[in-house]
């Protein structure tokens, strides 16, 4: 059998999956290759709502793909803008987003998330989420800027108030060469966890 706990995106699936619920409003602020809106799409069903962000024709291209492959399509917005401007796109309230940091795999290096344009996109996010609503975001320490993305990144959302929000870390603290850390945060205020 394989892990199902050794890395970050494992962690951040299994989260997805618990809290994500038919008809849910969720949000890929960095869609990529668009496995992650992917996901969330499949979660939401027919009747829920997938805004997907990326700032790179290739991205966008390859997550409408992805999505058209699975015939998924009608469920997602894709959005070819900064997910800075997710105040802009999204008319109503958040259930849950995901950010994962750094640059497309197998694409342009040089176009990456930058810590202050996440922050001011999380700032807004916390504007348009329920109560019970999460947001993940994965942070990739190995590549230039991806220390000091994460570190802005923690220290934004260490500061958040304890009243109004569970913040968290989730991190593999035995393995080397810097592995992806997930911060994260839920909105104070939601429904009781159910098993
Ligand atoms: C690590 S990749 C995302 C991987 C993706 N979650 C997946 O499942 O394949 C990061 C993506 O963020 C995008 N990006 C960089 N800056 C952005 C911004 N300000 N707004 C939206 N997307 C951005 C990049 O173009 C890149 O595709």
């Amino acid at each position: 059998m394989s892990d199902r706990l050794n890395n970050a995106s494992q962690f951040n699936k299994i989260l997805m999956e618990r809290f994500v619920a038919k008809g849910n409003v969720c949000v890929d602020a960095t869609a990529g290759n668009g496995y992650d809106t992917c996901r969330l799409a499949n979660l939401v069903g027919e009747e829920g709502e997938v805004y997907s962000f990326d700032v790179q024709d290739d991205a966008i291209l390859r997550t409408r793909d992805l999505l058209t492959g699975e015939g998924l399509q009608g469920r997602v917005k894709l959005i070819q803008d900064t997910h800075e401007n997710i105040d802009i796109h999204i008319p109503g309230e958040v259930d849950f987003l995901i950010y994962n940091l750094g640059y497309l795999p197998g694409g342009d290096k040089p176009i990456k998330t930058e810590s202050h344009t996440t922050i001011s996109s999380v700032e807004k996010a916390l504007k348009i989420m329920k109560h019970g609503a999460i947001i993940l975001v994965t942070a990739y320490r190995g590549h230039q800027g991806g220390l000091e993305e994460y570190r802005s990144v923690k220290k934004y959302f260490e500061g958040l108030p304890q009243n109004s929000y569970n913040v968290f870390e989730f991190s593999f603290i035995n393995q080397k060469n810097d592995p992806p850390i997930t911060i994260g945060l839920e909105v104070r205020g939601g429904r009781t966890w159910q098993r």
